[in-house]
């Protein structure tokens, strides 16, 4: 515990070994406002001053100076994992590891390390009061739904009493948790290629051919435009041999259909997408975070393991820093990447990348692997042989999502 930063005195003074000049500016910085605070505590008689320098320092401590992505897993038991599995009452069967008969469960207990600065600890309280008569959406797919459940349990660990939080999951395309004391609202929004598609059925999405409507994105995005922070994620979906675009409605008999390359047809979607938010995002109000791809490990010869095998049984992590694994398309990332440069650029729209893919390239372990509900009952040949039905997309909560969550957190106090 006493690692983490928990306020400014840890960050200054706990790690004088890696005293940076970052750190020494950050400690002016402090200085300045201790002998103001002092100071003023004189004037005033209350220290009351003092928790405002928390924030200050953090802001110091921005992405500028410090890259909070690039960094290291530390084994860390005492912190983590920051709830558990059993007491979040809105655990996914999905991604409840655990009580699918996991045993080896140290893949709970990492904390990332970025190389030149700490993350500031996850206070849910905190967060919680900054959400106060606000809404959060989690708008994506699976991956993103899995982060939006990692932060309801966040949140839910420090909400006591079973009458101040509510879930209302009615089987559309929206799933709303509410802290009721706070009335804050932590939304998921299913909408996983962004832009309308014929998988936007919560439930009955996986079809044999996708069809997505490139320019249309205004169904969803009315449920979410209001939101004070919208999350955002959308690249797995997007992994297809062969996507159509339809000009014209699914409805219309003459719409067109045209095979469009996958790459060709993401970057339609996501200019539907920044053109939306430029001109119906409150700016003075909303902020906009996308989370970069998450990465998968299918195919374990990448990571220098046998060619039949994949995440299965899987219970350390990738020591290569280098490592990436082939499913990580680094073009389509450079497409995300240009796609908010130009809103900021050109149209002064600012959308912030939490960048979660490489440092969950090294998680090979965090998977659930067999360990989840299973929808369809399995076959014989299935049972007798796991790897053939291991998910090794989606990760087991506790567990990497917590700190996607983390880095989430540092932005949004930044
Ligand atoms: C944490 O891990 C260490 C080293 O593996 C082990 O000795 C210790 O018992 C663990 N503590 C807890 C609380 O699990
Ligand atoms: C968490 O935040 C709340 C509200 O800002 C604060 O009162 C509390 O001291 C914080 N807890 C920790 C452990 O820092
Ligand atoms: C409660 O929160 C919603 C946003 O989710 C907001 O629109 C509404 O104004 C808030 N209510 C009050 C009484 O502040
Ligand atoms: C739950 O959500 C559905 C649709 O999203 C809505 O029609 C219903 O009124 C909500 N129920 C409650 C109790 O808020
Ligand atoms: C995320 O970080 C990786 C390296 O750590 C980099 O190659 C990539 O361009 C970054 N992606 C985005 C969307 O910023």
């Amino acid at each position: 515990m006493a690692a983490r930063n928990q306020n400014l005195v840890a960050i200054t003074w706990g790690s004088s070994v890696k005293f940076s000049i970052v750190q020494f500016f950050v400690s002016l910085v402090f200085a300045a406002f201790l002998v103001a605070a002092v100071y003023m505590a004189h004037e005033y008689g209350t220290f009351k001053i003092i928790p405002v320098t928390v924030d200050v320092t953090f802001s110091g401590n921005s992405e500028s100076e410090c890259n909070l992505f690039s960094g290291k897993w530390v084994f860390d038991n005492k912190s983590y994992p920051l709830y558990k599995e059993k007491e979040c009452k809105f655990m996914s069967d999905q991604l409840a590891c655990n009580k699918f008969g996991r045993e080896d469960l140290s893949y709970q207990n990492w904390r990332w390390q970025p190389h030149h600065c700490d993350l500031p600890r996850f206070n849910a309280t905190r967060l919680l009061e900054n959400l106060r008569n606000k809404r959060m959406v989690f708008v994506g797919d699976s991956l993103n739904r899995g982060q939006w459940v990692s932060m309801v349990c966040l949140l839910d660990s420090s909400i006591h009493d079973p009458n101040m939080k509510f879930m209302n999951n009615s089987g559309s395309n929206l799933i709303t948790f509410k802290a009721l004391g706070y009335n804050a609202s932590i939304d998921f929004y299913w909408e996983p290629l962004l832009v309308e598609s014929n998988s936007d059925d919560p439930v009955n999405h996986k079809l044999p051919e996708r069809i997505v409507r490139s320019h249309s994105i205004e169904k969803h995005a009315r449920v979410w435009t209001d939101a004070d922070i919208l999350v955002f994620n959308s690249y797995l979906w997007w992994k297809q041999p062969h996507i159509k675009v339809l000009w014209g409605s699914f409805k219309d008999e003459n719409g067109i259909y045209k095979e469009v390359e996958t790459i060709r047809s993401y970057e339609l979607a996501l200019k539907t997408w920044s053109e939306w938010l430029e001109i119906h995002v409150d700016r003075t109000k909303t902020r906009l975070f996308f989370i970069s791809m998450s990465p998968t490990h299918e195919k374990a010869e990448e990571w220098g393991a046998s060619s039949d095998q994949n995440c299965y049984s899987e219970t350390d992590l990738i020591t290569n820093d280098e490592y990436s694994g082939r499913g990580t398309d680094s073009k389509m990332m450079k497409v995300v990447e240009n796609t908010i440069n130009e809103l900021k650029t050109t149209r002064g729209l600012k959308v912030e990348i939490i960048n979660i893919t490489q440092l969950s390239e090294y998680r090979k372990e965090g998977h659930p692997s067999i360990y989840r509900k299973q929808w369809v009952p399995l076959s014989e040949e299935q049972v007798s042989n796991p790897r053939s039905y291991s998910d090794c997309i989606h990760w087991c909560l506790p567990g990497v999502p917590d700190v996607w969550n983390e880095l989430l957190y540092a932005y949004i106090f930044q």
